[in-house]
């Protein structure tokens, strides 16, 4: 699938996904701090019941309802039982009826039935927001970054308004879930984006999880992100140096050992760590058919505000 070339700032939606703990939360801080100073209203929404995202940019926790975290930024920690509760009085209109209904065991067996209901009451409240209008018009937000789950359960999310396309009646659930599916699959408003890292297991899960999302799920794969990558210190002779003296690699570090080739030796390693991460970015690249936009490895972590800042303006 050929994805235009748009910039992530004109896109109303984006979904991020990738291994757990590669840096989610970061991009999508990141992400939402460099559209709000392009002047975009942005929205990040999150699933999970822990949100680190609150420490990133220096704001109060963040819980189901939306708050505002920053100029042009809101935030919402999506509770898939309130989810589903609003959804439930969406669809019936009326609160207390839809207590009612929802307090009642027979909806509440038949809810269980329909498989990922919980995944598609918080994937479709992300996807509800993009919808929302100011009193003027104007999209409440221009664009909304769902910070998803990591692999495997971000995968059966997106599994699931297809499940609801292919099972249910024709009635509010279904045309709700054929408008969000109609926008994830538009790569012109739309897309998901893939955070990695330079390392090979990740690289591979990445990999495979551009393949199911374009190959399954005919999705739009828009970004690639390689996060944490290591400014590279040495040039390609260098390289070439060290490569020609692999026992370097080998040199133990104690004090039994001239201090030159211990010196020698560390950044000998530095260098056959360079080498992967850019082998890595060059594999995903190839496989992926698409850029990837380097994000710096911080050696402070990417958990404050200054952290997000340095990530944002690598944007
Ligand atoms: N560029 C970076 N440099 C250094 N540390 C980073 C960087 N990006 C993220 N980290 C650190 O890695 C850890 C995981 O980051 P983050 O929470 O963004 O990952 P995640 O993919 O959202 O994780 P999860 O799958 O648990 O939601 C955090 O401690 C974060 O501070
Ligand atoms: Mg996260």
């Amino acid at each position: 699938m050929s994805v235009p070339d748009i910039p992530l700032e004109d896109r109303r939606f984006l979904f991020i996904t990738g291994k757990g703990g590669v840096g989610k939360t970061s991009f999508a801080a990141a992400l939402a701090y460099a559209m709000a100073q392009r002047g975009k209203r942005v929205l990040v929404a999150m699933c999970g019941a822990h949100e680190r995202l609150s420490g990133m940019v220096g704001a109060p926790p963040i819980d189901h309802e939306i708050s505002k975290i920053g100029d042009g930024i809101w935030a919402t920690r999506i509770d898939p039982t309130r989810a589903m509760e609003e959804y439930g009085e969406l669809v019936i209109k009326v609160k207390t009826l839809a207590r009612a209904v929802f307090d009642n065991k027979y909806t509440t067996t038949f809810f269980r039935a329909v498989p990922g209901l919980h995944d598609w009451a918080m994937l479709g409240k992300a996807w509800y927001h993009t919808t929302e209008t100011l009193d003027d018009g104007r999209p409440r937000f221009d664009l909304v970054i769902f910070d998803a789950p990591s692999t495997g359960h971000g995968l059966d999310m997106l599994r699931v308004p297809k499940v609801i396309l292919d099972i249910v009646p024709p009635g509010v659930l279904r045309r709700d879930a054929e408008a969000a599916w109609a926008l994830f699959k538009d790569p012109v408003r739309s897309g998901v984006v893939v955070v990695s890292l330079p390392e090979e297991l990740p690289t591979t899960e990445s990999v495979e999880l551009v393949t199911a999302l374009r190959d399954e799920l005919e999705l739009p794969v828009v970004k690639l992100v390689v996060n944490a990558v290591q400014h590279p210190l040495f040039s390609a002779e260098e390289h070439a140096a060290f490569a020609a003296r692999p026992a370097l690699l080998e040199v133990l570090q104690d004090d039994a050992v001239d201090a030159g080739e211990r010196a020698l030796s560390v950044a000998a390693r530095r260098a056959a760590r360079e080498q992967l991460q850019a082998a890595c970015i060059a594999r995903l690249e190839a496989a992926v058919g698409l850029p990837a936009t380097r994000l710096p490895f911080l050696l402070e972590g990417a958990g404050t505000p200054e952290g997000t800042a340095t990530l944002a303006a690598a944007l």
